[in-house]
Order: C-alpha cells, then sequence, then structure tokens
C-alpha cells in the first residue's frame, strides 16, 4: 500500500555539479545582485557540464511560526517515556503510538528493565520481546532512544540516605555479556534506533547510584575508584562495538566524555565514525540547580568551560534531556535560551510534569518543541520553468536551519519530478549525487545554498511536473515509509501532508 504514491512519482536524483555554501542568518549581509538577473548563457545542453541557473525563475517561500502546532518530524522532537518492565512484559500498543503521533511525537525513550537478568543472561523470550518492541516502533512510525536499566524502582525519599542493595546493576562480567547478546538486535533494528543510551550503570541506568561502578563516600557521593573508572570505560567501548556503527550513543555527563576523549571540541562536519564523534551527551537534570544537578561539574570553575564546551559539541552529536524540578530557573525565558545553548535534539514531554505545565500555560511549549533539533525552512530559490526531456534543470535553493541543533543520522536529500496531469510514471534508475548534499551539514542558524541540475530521463513524457525535494530515511527499510520523511517549517503549496514531500514549484518537460 505504501508504495502507491511511488507508482505516481517520477524519482530522479539530481546529479552532478551541485555547490554549496553556508552562511549565518545572525549576521546581515550586504545585498548582491541576482544570480538570476543574467541573460543569454544557454542552459539546454544536456549533459552534467556547464549548466548554471541563469535563466531560472526565482521561487518564493513563507516560514512557518514557531509557536504554531507542533511540526512533527523524525528524529527529534518531545519524545515519550515508556518502560518495557522485561519480567511482566507487554508490547507497545498502537493506540498509544497513534496518540503520541497526534501530539506531534515522534520519539519514545525506550527503557527496557531487565531486571529479572541482573545475575543471569537474558532469556530467548526477552530478547524476542526486545525485538517485538523495535517491531512496534517500526509499525508507528516511531524511533526509540534506547536505555537498559537493571533497576527502575521509585525510591522513596532522598536517595543519597537510600541503603541500596548490591545488585543495582550486574557485574562487569555478566553486563559485558547482556551487551553481546544484544548486539544482533541493534543491528537488526538499527532503522529504527535514533540513539543508545550507556544506561546499564547504577539505579536508573543513570551511571550515579551504583555498588558495582561507584563507591559511596561520605560528603562526596557516589564517585568511581579506579578500577571501577577502568570497568565503565570498558563498558562503553563494548557498547560502541555492539551499536552500529552508523548510529551514535549518548553518556549522562559532559565530563564523562571529556574524560574519556579528551577536552577538545569536534569540528562539525569531520569525522563521524569515531568513538569520540559518536559520542553524545543526555542532560536529564535540565535547568535545575547546582549545574543542572550535577550534569556540569560546579567545583573549581568548570562549569562554564562544560557549558561551553557542550555548545559546540552539539553541533556534531546529538544532545538531550529531560527537566528534573522545578525552580526559578525553569520557565520560558531561560528555558528557551539553554536549548539553544545547549543544543537540544529530544526532550521529555512527561517530566518534570510542573516544569512541562509551566511551558504550556506561558505558551512556550510548542516554540521548544519546534525549536530543539533540526528545523530546514526553504528561504528562497530558483528554478527553469521549461526543459526538454533528456536535457538537465537547474534548481537552486536556500534552505536555512532554524533549529537549535543539526540533524545527525545520515539520510539522502532527493529531487522527485511527479507528473501533475497523468499522475503516471515510468520507472527509472536514480543517478546519484555527484558529490552528494548531506543535510547532516545544514547546521543550526545557518543558511546553505545549494544548486543541483537535474538530468530530466529522455523517456518522461511531456507534461506539467510537480519539483518535489525529498529527505526520506536513510533506511532501506523505513525509506519509501512518509512517516520517517522530512517535512519542511515552511507555509503555502510546499507540503504534500500524504506523502511528507516538500513541493519546491513546477516544471514543464518539452
Ligand atoms: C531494585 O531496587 C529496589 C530498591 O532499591 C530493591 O528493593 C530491589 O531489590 C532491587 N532489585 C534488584 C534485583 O536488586
Amino acid at each position: 500500500m505504501k508504495t502507491n504514491f511511488f507508482l505516481f512519482a517520477l524519482v530522479v536524483l539530481a546529479c552532478c555539479q551541485l555547490s554549496l555554501s553556508q552562511r549565518s542568518t545572525k549576521k546581515p549581509t550586504t545585498k548582491k545582485p541576482s544570480k538570476t538577473a543574467k541573460p543569454g548563457k544557454s542552459t539546454e545542453r544536456p549533459g552534467p557540464s556547464k549548466l548554471s541557473c541563469d535563466q531560472s525563475t526565482p521561487l518564493k517561500f513563507s516560514s512557518l511560526g514557531t509557536d504554531k502546532d507542533l511540526l512533527a518530524n523524525p528524529e527529534r522532537g518531545y519524545y515519550h517515556h515508556h518502560e518495557i518492565k522485561l519480567s511482566k512484559y507487554s508490547k507497545l500498543s498502537d493506540e498509544e503510538m497513534k496518540k503520541w503521533a497526534k501530539e506531534g511525537v515522534t520519539l519514545a525513550l525506550m527503557i527496557f528493565n531487565i531486571e529479572p537478568f541482573v545475575k543471569k543472561p537474558l532469556s530467548d523470550d526477552t530478547l524476542k520481546n526486545i525485538a517485538a518492541d523495535f517491531g512496534a516502533l517500526r509499525k508507528g512510525g516511531m524511533k526509540g532512544i534506547v536505555r537498559f536499566s537493571y533497576n527502575q524502582t521509585d525510591i522513596k525519599g532522598d536517595p543519597d540516605k537510600y541503603n541500596f542493595p548490591k545488585t543495582t546493576d550486574a557485574e562487569k562480567s555478566q553486563l559485558l555479556s547482556h551487551i553481546k547478546q544484544l548486539a544482533t538486535i541493534f543491528k537488526d533494528n538499527v532503522d529504527v534506533i535514533n540513539v543508545v543510551q550507556i544506561g546499564f550503570i547504577g539505579h536508573w541506568g543513570e551511571w550515579y547510584y551504583s555498588r558495582n561502578y561507584a563507591t559511596e563516600k561520605k560528603g562526596e557521593g557516589w564517585k568511581p575508584d579506579k578500577k571501577q573508572q577502568a570497568d565503565r570505560d570498558e563498558i562503553v567501548k563494548a557498547l560502541m562495538q555492539a551499536v552500529p556503527k552508523s548510529r551514535m550513543l549518548q553518556i549522562r555527563y559532559p565530563s564523562a566524555k571529556m574524560r574519556l576523549y579528551g577536552n577538545e571540541n569536534l569540528k562539525p562536519g569531520g569525522d563521524r565514525t569515531s568513538e569520540r564523534a559518536r559520542l553524545g551527551i543526555h542532560n536529564d537534570c535540565f535547568l535545575a540547580k547546582g549545574g543542572d544537578e550535577g550534569t556540569f561539574e560546579t567545583e573549581n570553575n568548570k562549569e562554564a568551560a562544560q557549558r561551553k564546551w557542550l555548545e559546540q559539541e552539539g553541533l556534531s552529536v546529538m544532545v538531550s534531556g529531560e527537566s528534573c524540578q522545578k525552580n526559578d530557573k525553569t520557565g520560558c525565558t531561560e528555558a528557551k535560551k539553554q536549548i539553544e545553548k545547549q543544543r537540544f535534539t529530544y526532550l521529555n514531554t512527561d517530566f518534570k510534569e510542573t516544569v512541562i505545565k509551566e511551558w504550556r500555560n506561558d505558551k512556550c511549549y510548542n516554540y521548544i518543541g519546534n525549536k530543539i533539533g533540526y528545523r530546514f525552512e526553504l528561504v528562497k530559490g530558483s528554478l527553469q520553468s521549461t526543459v526538454k526531456k533528456g536535457a538537465s534543470f537547474c534548481l537552486s535553493l536556500d534552505i536555512k536551519n532554524s533549529g537549535v541543533a543539526p540533524l545527525y543520522n545520515e539520510r539522502p536529500l532527493e529531487i522527485i519530478l511527479r507528473d501533475q496531469k497523468t499522475k503516471q510514471s515510468k520507472s527509472v534508475k536514480p543517478i546519484p549525487y555527484q558529490p552528494k548534499v548531506d543535510p547532516r551539514s545544514f547546521l543550526p542558524g545557518k543558511t546553505t545554498s545549494i544548486q543541483v541540475t537535474v538530468q530530466v530521463p529522455s523517456e518522461l513524457s511531456p507534461s506539467q511536473y510537480d519539483v518535489i525535494l525529498n529527505l526520506p530515511d536513510g533506511s532501506p527499510s523505513l525509506k519509501d515509509e512518509p512517516k520517517y520523511r522530512i517535512l519542511f517549517a515552511n507555509g503555502g503549496k510546499v507540503h504534500d501532508k500524504v506523502n511528507r514531500f516538500n513541493i519546491i514549484g513546477q516544471i514543464t518537460v518539452q
């Protein structure tokens, strides 16, 4: 069923002659004469070389307001918290996900509670159940933020005064063998995994109250000794191995990443496959006092430096989290600032309830939900009005990322031609980009200019076509699934909401 629309669409991947430039939208730029003004050059010559957008007509786009409804898009935005009790398994329901989708939510924090297995291997049934939940996400058009935890029990009163049992988590050899068992599941379900949080260690998988990987000291809290630190590092590396290289992991504290991989920031657009380039941060006490409750180290003026580090690091790796306490800084004003400073890609909509309620009452809930992560907008562009079949046409677009973070998981950018009248098509082999436009390079606050030439297949019937910009999922299993495509934050006639295509304009093929 889902492939129906593709019968009506010709997928033509734009080829060659692609230029890409980027500028900040914050700095005012002096107006230059329009590139489209120069007449006289022929663009009719087929083939990729010597094409320019000289004979194109300008395209204008309007922006969607950030205060309107949430614009749902994959791999970003608010998430729902969902715990999977593997001792009493029940699969994530379609009804639940339909509710989430209506709210504009596309992500779920999937906390797999593996408490029964703290001293033994994961059973076959449990492995099947974990896989079944990923299947549910796929069916529901959602993606998971994945975390494993050996204990999710609520602690009444102050956890600092609580006597935790020895089994806050599994001993190292057991824990490492659980990770090994899960590797196949990660691989088979990488399409619906947005990111994997390191988890495993400590009560709630939060890396703090841990009998095996920390030592409790009066007045100092719970900290790893040398051996425990080495064990933690080994666990991080084991997870890096078990999770496919195309996905990132997240660690709870900036200092934990800096200790492992150094204080230097990654360079945006640089290396994407090393362990360092695959490790993001989850701040689960966003806007709390005391350096977001220890997320940033408050001693020796480290906090300011770590915050600065995160603002830059977030241009390369995923940052996310939730609020954990209500105070005089959790309101809209500070929250709006901090989502940008910490480059949040997703936030919990279920916690902390009082904080979320305040955002709703003071009308910044939608603004925050629309700004976190990437938010792509068409600013302007140009497109030829006619093209001969078999020839190439030129398309230029200015794309702004008005969100606070980039897109992190790889996905293609393609151009589709859809016959407006007959809705019929022949299948055509797509010609790949050379070089490719990588939407991960659309940095927050910047406008990226792309220019592409599209080779019109000679078998295409003369007619009027919609020119569509499509950003489908990067996994073959989800590529044709509209729910996983990126819809741009534009008004007017850009949205084809059924297919989640972005209609750029029209061209007549002669
Ligand atoms: C989980 O934590 C609770 C609270 O500390 C404790 O009572 C329970 O025994 C723990 N479960 C395991 C398997 O340790």
